[in-house]
């Protein structure tokens, strides 16, 4: 996408669906970054451009809520084989495609969520190499010692944690979350097996574009007493992904990997003495901007396309996001 267009698109960010947006008789529930309106066993997730980090809502990003969108499908297509996802198809829905309309609202299957979210990592880095270097275990796994900063581990490692209706979400161990009564024995063994599997066609993928998918987070819901993969996957939201021809350059001499997701932001963010407690930094317009190209590449990168909003007005998407909230009443 061209930069110029970046600039005018700051005034111009989807801050989200407010209540008065919301027909009659559908449930409105605000997440950090998507708004989910639920009516039976369907739900509109309409994706918003605020930025959140360390689970704080921080400020708005031009185009994220169209960029995580579409990433999330692009990657949903390519996985269905693995597993059922929540997206409906068109054909399913009145024939209304959400996305094509409003380019940042889908409608899915409403999922009883598992109250845990799968993350999974294939290399050292991130809040696990902050946990690693402070001595802790990593979700309960104690890796040995003299890793380095962004080694590879020889398989990837499911680390989980719980969903907190309030506050910071907490790393679990998995055997904890079996032993707590959190998930089932039976049922957690499938979520370890399908996100490896799901991690794994995401790497191959990824790296057929030159990238590192480092690593994700997923969560699953139960959709008619079948698991199915929900909310959004593979996005720079969940993902930290890295560009592969500098990684081993950079790895030897222990520089910053070259990144494509929040992971500069939230380096922005601790320089400035945040971690998610406490009062945030103004974030000014310069760092939105560059956000906004980051998130604008990785799309690019991740797709091999080049983006093009489909919606670049909010008042314009909101439209077309209440068109289907309504098709969602009928
Ligand atoms: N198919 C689905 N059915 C029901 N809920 C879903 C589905 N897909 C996603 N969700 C939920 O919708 C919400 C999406 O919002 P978002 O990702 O912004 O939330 P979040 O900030 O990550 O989490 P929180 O809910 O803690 O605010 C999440 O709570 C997610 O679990
Ligand atoms: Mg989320």
């Amino acid at each position: 996408m061209k930069s110029s267009l970046l600039p005018p698109a700051l005034v111009a960010c989807y801050d989200g669906l407010d209540q008065a947006a919301v027909p009659a008789g559908l449930e409105l529930y605000r997440g950090k970054v998507r708004d989910v309106v639920s009516s039976g066993d369907l739900v509109a997730l309409v994706a918003s451009d605020r930025l959140s980090a360390f689970d704080r809502v921080l400020t708005t990003v031009p185009f994220k809520g169209e960029v995580l969108t579409r990433v999330s499908s692009w990657w949903f297509e390519r996985t269905a084989d693995i597993i059922p996802n929540h997206l409906l198809a068109a054909a399913d829905f009145g024939g209304l495609d959400a996305l094509t309309l409003s380019g940042r609202c889908v409608v899915g299957r409403r999922c009883a969520m598992l109250p845990v979210e799968v993350v999974v990592r294939g290399y050292l880095t991130g809040s696990a190499w902050r946990d690693y270097q402070a001595g802790r275990s990593v979700s309960g796994i104690q890796l040995p010692r003299g890793l380095n900063y962004c080694e590879k581990f020889p398989v990837p490692l499911v680390t989980p944690s719980t969903k907190e209706a309030a506050g910071h979400d907490q790393p679990v161990a998995g055997a904890q979350i079996v032993s707590s009564g959190l998930v089932e024995l039976e049922l957690w063994q499938q979520v370890e097996k399908t996100s490896l599997a799901l991690f794994r066609r995401g790497q191959e993928l990824a790296a057929e574009r030159g990238l590192i998918l480092v690593d994700t987070k997923y969560e699953f819901g139960l959709s008619a007493g079948k698991l199915t993969l929900a909310d959004e996957i593979h996005t720079p939201d969940s993902s930290r992904y890295w560009y592969a021809d500098s990684y081993l350059e950079r790895y030897a001499t222990g520089a910053q990997q070259r990144e494509l997701d929040k992971e500069t932001f939230r380096r922005w963010l601790l320089e400035r003495g945040f971690s998610g407690d406490g009062e945030a930094p103004v974030i000014d317009d310069a760092v939105r901007l560059k956000t906004a190209s980051r998130y604008i590449e990785a799309y690019e990168a991740i797709t091999g396309t080049g983006f093009t909003p489909v919606m670049p007005l909010p008042k314009a998407a909101e439209a077309a996001i209440q068109r289907i909230l309504r098709q969602l009443v009928a």
